[in-house]
């Protein structure tokens, strides 16, 4: 849920005291939340306990009396990736069957753009009777998801059905909706290999030889392959870029022989790899083990060639495996990215031209060429790096093998 933008929409219903608990979870478990009330919810439980717990300011009104500021509902609408009403009492539910929008919580369902699930909540012949039913299976047709109410003991003393999911249950519901948006997404459990960001070689025990690259193109391309279902494994060298994904798992190296350890121990497992680190092609010979002083006037450094970590998956590539380079250039772009795509058995190059403004290292935009295994060539305007990781992932899910 990390990241997932929860808009809770609380109605006046004794259950309301359990949100304090849903919001808490639903934070501990990575989602932003906002909370959204009917001026009867308030008496239930304080505005201040969900603003708090939620970080975020709750609305209940339209607008704020005082400042005469509006409360936007169709701003609610916008943000949310999910909307969930619980407790959602029958006087609410009644009105969301009907599509009355006479407090903010309402006007929100009605322009709500995102998918809305509900947890009902009221006294059991409140729960049974036929109008309630007859609503529920309206607003269910109208496509909310209903989490039925449980069996226990009621506000009003009475036993039976009524009571609003735990929120525990509430939780596994919400989970589930983007388990399965998730697994209607076309890399769903597709297990996706990157390396991204320089790698540093050490010269002594302060310095080192590295490059500009921010690491900010694998990262976007890592975050897009997580929106589209994958599992990624993001292999980096030294950055300050971070992602949090329960379905990332993140190898940080700093060497590029440490970089080939780490693409050595998981690429077998692999079905997609994309090999867009700025790897340092040579490594001074010998670390000092002191820190170098500066006692003569110049200094010689002997280096050696790394491990070129994408040349070695290419030549273990399976015939199921994907594999995706990237060659950053200064002249002669399509040659060399041509000759690169071919020496290092790759399925498709991504070529930028250092001197095209825009592209390449440290900044957010980029401007690509793909050039694929059948030798088809598409050439990109200069996007964020963003819309370039969608345009390289897009490709590569229609690259016929
Ligand atoms: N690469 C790598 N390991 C290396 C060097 C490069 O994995 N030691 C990968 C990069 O991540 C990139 C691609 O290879 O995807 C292109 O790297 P580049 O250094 O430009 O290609 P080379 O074949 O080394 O050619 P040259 O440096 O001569 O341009």
């Amino acid at each position: 849920m990390q990241g997932k933008r929860i808009l809770l929409g609380i109605t006046g219903g004794i259950a309301a005291y359990k949100i304090a608990f849903l919001v808490r979870i639903l934070k501990k478990s990575g989602a932003e939340v906002k909370c959204i009330m009917t001026p009867a919810s308030s008496d239930f439980i304080s505005p201040l306990v969900l603003a708090t717990l939620s970080g975020n300011p709750v609305g209940i009104e339209f607008w704020n009396k005082d400042s005469g500021v509006w409360t936007n509902h169709v701003e609610y609408g916008l943000w949310a990736d999910l909307f969930v009403l619980a407790p959602l009492t029958a006087n609410s539910l009644a009105k969301m069957a009907s599509g009355s929008c006479d407090n903010l919580v309402l006007a929100t369902y009605l322009s709500m753009k995102a998918p809305v699930i509900v947890a009902p909540a009221m006294d059991l012949d409140m729960y049974a009777h036929p109008t309630t039913k007859r609503n529920i299976a309206q607003i269910e047709k109208d496509g909310v998801v209903v989490i039925p109410a449980e069996s226990g003991e009621l506000a009003s003393g009475l036993e039976g059905e009524g009571r609003m999911a735990e929120p525990e249950t509430i939780v596994n519901a919400i989970k589930n909706h983007f388990l399965e948006q998730l697994s209607k997404k076309s890399l769903f459990k597709k297990k996706i290999l990157i390396t991204a960001g320089p790698t540093y070689e050490a010269l002594d025990p302060v310095r080192f030889i590295g490059n500009h690259s921010s690491g900010k193109m694998g990262f976007a391309i890592a975050e897009y392959c997580l929106n589209q279902g994958a599992k990624v494994t993001l292999i980096c060298g030294p950055t300050a870029m971070n992602l949090k994904n329960e379905n990332l798992t993140l190898i940080p190296i700093k060497t590029a022989v440490e970089m080939l350890d780490a693409v050595q121990s998981v690429w077998d497992n692999m079905d997609i790899g994309i090999f867009s680190a700025a790897v340092a092609d040579y490594r001074p010979k010998n670390v000092v083990h002191e820190k170098i002083k500066k006692n003569d006037d110049s200094l010689v450094v002997e280096f050696v060639k790394n491990p070129d970590v994408l040349g070695w998956a290419g030549s273990v590539k399976k015939e199921n495996q994907i594999l995706v380079g990237f060659a950053l250039e200064t002249n002669d772009m399509l040659p060399n990215g041509k000759s690169k795509l071919e020496r290092k058995n790759l399925d498709l190059i991504v070529m930028n031209n250092l001197s095209d403004e825009g592209a390449g290292f440290a900044g957010d935009t980029n401007k690509i060429s793909l050039l694929d295994n059948h030798n088809n060539l598409t050439n990109f305007e200069l996007k964020s790096k963003s819309e370039v990781a969608k345009d390289i992932v897009e490709y590569l899910i229609n690259l016929k093998k």
